[in-house]
């Protein structure tokens, strides 16, 4: 398959082929997500609880995002390859976006970054694509302002909330974002608001109505997360099937089933009697 580029994504919105999204946080997830053909790869903060065991997405640093980023990118041929900047990475001026996701884009091999948040970044995302620095927006839930959010609640169930979530999108499709993740809102609004929308929506827990999808890997191959948000789908068991093996192999070595013959090189005959 050729790369997956920013026009043929506008593309696929026009002509109404769901766009696939998945994340992936080192080389070998970076592998199975372009190997299973998806059109885009998430190397999302996520990163932090599913791979580093961190409590939430806030502790984690732009340096150890770029770090992940460039592992995946080393499995990656044709998904299009967008990285989270980090909490703390960008917030504080559009200066300190564009130094990070130079960082993210230059040292993560990554092609495109993400952030959280509504207008109040039109500024900074009009500087990075000014730039040339492609930005996929994320509203309704952002799971880096889970403090002031009150947690991980579903955004946009009044029409008014709805309507502010439109407004931060107007902005955002107007300060040059190529497309904006819509996260755990009303199947309704979700369609609603990719109705109202040119950009292509990518949603997680936004129903069927939006451009694309995205979930977390690990999460959907049923990894370590101990709580499972109503949009999860888990097409593996990943956890229980791994840990079942590795207690196999663990009871095979303490019964000594395993190394069988078959896994043992040979020596000749001739050389094996000469020693004593
Ligand atoms: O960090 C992440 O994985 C994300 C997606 C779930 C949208 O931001
Ligand atoms: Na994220």
């Amino acid at each position: 398959r050729k790369k997956v580029t920013i026009p043929e994504l506008a593309k696929m919105r026009r002509n109404k082929e769901k766009i696939s999204m998945v994340t992936a946080h080192d080389y070998v997830t970076g592998l199975i997500a372009d190997k299973a053909g998806v059109d885009m790869i998430l190397v999302g903060d996520s990163l932090a609880m599913v791979a580093l065991g961190y409590p939430n997405t806030n502790q984690i640093e732009l340096e150890e995002m770029v770090y992940h980023a460039k592992a995946v990118s080393r499995g990656v041929k044709s998904a299009f390859m967008v990285a989270d900047l980090p909490f703390g990475s960008y917030e504080e001026s559009p200066e300190k976006a564009i130094r990070s996701a130079i960082q993210m884009i230059q040292k993560g091999g990554m092609e495109a970054v993400k952030m959280e948040g509504g207008k109040e970044l039109a500024p900074t995302i009009k500087r990075l694509t000014e730039v040339g620095i492609p930005v996929l927006g994320h509203i309704g839930l952002t799971p880096q302002r889970q403090s002031s959010l009150g947690g991980f609640r579903v955004q946009g169930k009044t029409a008014s909330g709805a309507e502010s979530i439109l407004e931060d999108a107007y902005e955002l499709q107007k300060a040059g974002c190529f497309a904006i993740v819509l996260e755990a809102v009303p199947d309704k609004v979700g369609e609603w608001l990719s109705s109202k929308l040119e950009v292509p929506t990518i949603g997680i827990g936004a129903g069927p109505g939006t451009s694309g999808q995205v979930l977390v890997m690990l999460d959907m191959l049923g990894g370590f997360g101990s709580f499972t948000p109503k949009f999860l789908k888990k097409y593996s068991q990943f956890l229980d099937i791994n840990v079942g093996a590795v207690k196999q192999y663990h009871e095979e070595v303490k019964g000594g089933v395993f190394p069988a013959q078959e896994h043992c090189y040979k020596m000749g005959d001739e050389e094996a009697a000469k020693l004593k």
